[in-house]
């Protein structure tokens, strides 16, 4: 149901302008599946502002977060129900009763609300996870649909493992799910274990055997553990799935969901064979990455799909000739379409607010008053001390204060003696809830020694394992971005700093680190992990 158009795309000789039959809703759940795998834990602040950038980018449902998971989680999804305007918000529960009530408490000031209710199908999930027959399983979908739905007409049911889940009794499953009044049926790859060929044949089959399946939209959940979920995606919407789940930059449970970016681009760039459409404005896709990049502190690959930073670079001699030709000859897709701009060197210390103002809007950013002008005083502190001021700095920089804006704790100075006399020593000042301590302490090297001192302002268990260190943009007054990931009895927390000075970097990296393992303290984490 595509209608061809004499419009020349971005590569294809014909734009195919896809109709109603082939919108592809799309529901993002970086601030559920994504927060949930280790070490990408947001804060409240930094979730309402993930969840207004997905709501501006055009999401169609939003999963907000597990409500029952901690109070935390609870607060997190009722404020961002009460706040999002545009898109459905989504709030997960398991199939017990106070899960579903606790989900439907936290939704219910949406505009559009949506329970997403979920329980084990597959054999080993069953049998060994949940230690119920399957018989008592069926039984309990019916019910949590149902009292699902007491509390929202938007229902979503999810068969966990469903990839792994015997036909014949997925197909009752499914059936009783929507008589019970489940809207969206989802058929998670749980474990990443499905291939694109199997998946399309998974969903044809229940679209096909299950009487009532024309009542329902059915959903996509694919994981990337063999690095297939966004083929395994596109291939469930092939057979006439209609809505994807996924996260942006790939976030999620081990090697994470379907990246979000690189379906909406798929879809949008192939027309030919791909000819569905999403909602999403691509023009916000880099600044999305970059957010959340920031606020869980996930590096995201140099060469990852449609926002690395070497996605859209031309490096070769014959790649570079071949671009200067025309660019089409290694470009499918333009960087401005997924909002990326050039390389530009932008401001230097004379540049006003006025200027600053504009050049964030061209990145992408919207601040609020105070973040501004925190924002302008760092830049202008930069530009002091770097003779070129280039895009990736001025992003390194804002995301840099979104990320710490509501650290307990701030590091306020500074002072190291390094080189091959030692002991290495550092003298830090930090400022923990408004009160400043300094202390001083040696190392075995100057990081050694600035790690020393944090930790005996911010005692802790964490070990610290991956200390890593790259350079924001060429030349040796680059601002360095340091990312630091903990491991403290089994919560990873990652935190990242950036500053043309690499110890004061690794210093705001290491508090950053700690600061998010306090969150993640608070945390009840049995819930989670019965996921
Ligand atoms: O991967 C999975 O099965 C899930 C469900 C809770 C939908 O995340
Ligand atoms: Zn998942």
């Amino acid at each position: 149901m595509t209608t061809k158009t004499g419009h020349q795309g971005d590569t294809g000789p014909e734009q195919i302008v896809p109709s109603e039959a082939d919108r592809v809703l799309i529901f993002d759940t970086t601030l559920r599946d994504g927060e949930q795998c280790p070490g990408a834990t947001m804060t409240f602040e930094e979730k309402l502002e993930v969840a207004d950038c997905l709501d501006q980018m055009g999401v169609d449902i939003i999963e907000a977060g597990f409500p029952i998971a901690s109070e935390g989680d609870f607060e997190a999804v009722s404020a961002i129900a009460r706040r999002v305007k545009r898109a459905s918000v989504a709030g997960l529960a398991r199939a017990g009763e106070k899960d579903i009530d606790r989900a439907g408490e936290a939704v219910k000031h949406a505009v559009k609300p949506r329970i997403h209710t979920f329980i084990s199908t597959s054999p080993v999930h069953m049998k060994f996870k949940l230690q119920k027959e399957p018989e008592e399983v069926l039984e309990l979908v019916t019910r949590q649909c149902q009292r699902a739905r007491n509390w929202v007409d938007d229902v979503e049911w999810s068969a966990e493992d469903a990839t792994r889940t015997e036909h014949d009794y997925l197909c009752r499953c499914v059936e009783a799910a929507i008589k019970a009044g489940a809207t969206t049926i989802n058929i998670p790859d749980t474990v990443g274990y499905t291939v694109p060929e199997e998946y399309f044949a998974l969903i044809t089959m229940l679209r096909e055997r299950v009487p009532n399946s024309d009542k329902a939209i059915f959903s996509t959940h694919c994981h990337n553990d063999l690095g297939m979920a966004v083929a395994n995606s596109l291939a469930g919407v092939k057979a006439g799935a209609r809505q994807i789940e996924c996260t942006i930059n790939g976030i999620g449970e081990r090697a994470g969901n379907a990246a979000l970016e690189e379906i909406v681009m798929a879809m949008k760039t192939r027309q030919d064979v791909l000819p569905y459409a999403s909602g999403i404005d691509t023009t916000l896709l880099a600044r999305a990455s970059r957010l959340v990049s920031a606020v869980t502190n996930f590096p995201v690959q140099y060469n990852k799909a449609i926002v690395g930073r070497n996605a859209f670079a031309h490096e070769s001699g014959i790649h570079q000739d071949g671009m200067l030709k025309h660019t089409q000859t290694y470009e499918i897709m333009t960087p401005e379409s997924v909002g990326v701009g050039k390389t530009s060197l932008v401001m230097g210390k004379h540049s006003g607010r006025n200027a600053f103002r504009s050049k964030l809007k061209e990145l992408g950013y919207e601040l609020g008053d105070n973040q501004f002008e925190d924002a302008f005083n760092r830049f202008k502190a930069l530009a002091d001390r770097k003779k070129h001021v280039y895009d990736e700095d001025i992003e390194a920089l804002v995301d840099e204060g979104i990320a710490h804006m509501h650290d307990r704790t701030k590091v306020v100075a500074l002072t190291v003696i390094a080189g091959t006399m030692g002991p290495q020593a550092a003298t830090l000042t930090l400022d923990i809830e408004g009160k400043q301590h300094t202390v001083q302490a040696t190392g075995n090297g100057p990081v050694d020694a600035t790690f020393n001192a944090i930790k005996e302002l911010m005692p802790h268990n964490g070990r610290l394992a991956l200390y890593q260190v790259h350079a924001v943009t060429e030349g040796t007054d680059a601002q360095a971005e340091v990312s630091v990931r903990l491991d403290e009895d089994g919560r990873a927390v990652t935190g990242r700093g950036a500053d043309t000075d690499t110890l004061v970097a690794s210093a705001r990296a290491y508090v950053a680190a700690v600061n998010k393992l306090m969150v993640k303290r608070q945390k009840t984490t049995a819930a989670q992990s019965a996921i």
